[in-house]
C-alpha cells in the first residue's frame, strides 16, 4: 500500500479514536475550521517532556486558567510560575518556559514563530518540540520524532538496527508521513497510535490502521522491535 493510503488510514483512525486532551482541537471542530492555539500547544509540549499525559492534564488546566495567553504568562512573576510548576519536576523546564514566554511577548509581539527554525531558536525548544508545535499549531508538514513514533516506524519497516543508531533511518522513514493534508493530525495520530495501540510490550496489531503493510506484524516480531543496543 502507498504512503497516501497509509496516511489516510491513519487519519481516519485518528478521527474516530483521538484522545480528548485539553490542548487539542477535536477532529470535528478542526473540520469546521478551528485551529489549535499555538500557546496551548507549546505549553502542553513543554509539560509533556518527561511527564505523562495523565499527570500533565491538571497542570495544563491550572496554567491556562491562570495565564490564558503567552503575554499573561510572560507578565507573571517568575516565582509564581515556578510555584505553579511544583510537582512536574525538572525546574529548568519551568525557568525556560517563562524565559520563552518573555521572548515571544517582547520580540515577537506575542505570536509564536510559525516555522521549525523560528521555534527552535526559542528558550527550551529543541528539535522535537519545534516540530511538534510547527505541525500541530501551524500545519507544517513535519513529523516530530519521539519514542512512540520511532517504535511505530521501526515496526512498520521491521528495522533491525538497534536504537540509538537507528534514529536517522527512522526519521527518514517517517518522512513518508509528511506530505498531504493535516500534518498536525498526522503527528498526533502517530503519537496516539504509539501510546495506545503500537505499545512497547504487547502491540494490539488487530486494532491498528497500519496493520496492512506492517512488516513486523507480518513476521510476528512486532513486540521485539525496536531493538536496543546493549548497555
Ligand atoms: N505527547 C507529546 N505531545 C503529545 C500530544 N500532542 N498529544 C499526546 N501525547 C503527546
Ligand atoms: Fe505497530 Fe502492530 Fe500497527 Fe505494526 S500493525 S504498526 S506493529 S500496532
Amino acid at each position: 500500500n502507498t504512503a497516501a493510503q497509509r496516511r489516510s488510514a491513519l487519519l481516519a483512525w485518528y478521527r474516530a479514536q483521538a484522545r480528548d486532551l485539553p490542548w487539542r482541537v477535536s477532529p470535528g471542530a478542526r473540520a469546521a475550521g478551528v485551529r489549535a492555539d499555538p500557546y496551548r500547544v507549546w505549553l502542553s509540549e513543554i509539560m509533556l517532556q518527561q511527564t505523562t499525559v495523565q499527570a500533565v492534564k491538571g497542570y495544563f488546566d491550572t496554567f491556562t486558567a491562570r495565564w490564558p495567553t503567552v503575554g499573561a504568562l510572560a507578565a507573571a512573576p517568575r516565582d509564581d510560575v515556578l510555584a505553579a510548576w511544583a510537582g512536574l519536576g525538572y525546574y529548568a523546564r519551568a525557568r525556560n518556559l517563562h524565559a520563552c514566554a518573555e521572548v515571544v511577548a517582547r520580540d515577537h509581539g506575542g505570536r509564536f514563530p510559525d516555522t521549525v527554525e523560528g521555534l527552535q531558536a526559542l528558550p527550551g525548544i529543541g528539535p522535537y518540540t519545534a516540530r511538534a508545535v510547527a505541525a500541530i499549531a501551524f500545519d507544517r508538514p513535519v513529523v516530530p520524532m519521539d519514542g512512540n513514533v520511532e517504535r511505530v516506524m521501526a515496526r512498520l519497516h521491521a528495522v533491525e538496527t538497534p536504537l540509538p543508531a537507528a534514529k536517522p533511518e527512522l526519521a527518514r522513514l517517517a518522512d513518508a508521513f509528511e506530505g498531504g493534508e493535516d500534518p498536525g493530525d498526522i503527528a498526533q495520530a502517530l503519537m496516539d497510535l504509539g501510546a495506545t495501540v503500537c505499545t512497547p510490550r504487547a502491540p494490539a496489531c488487530v486494532l491498528c490502521p497500519l496493520r496492512e503493510g506492517c512488516a513486523a506484524a507480518a513476521r510476528g516480531i512486532a513486540a521485539d522491535l525496536p531493538r536496543k543496543a546493549p548497555k
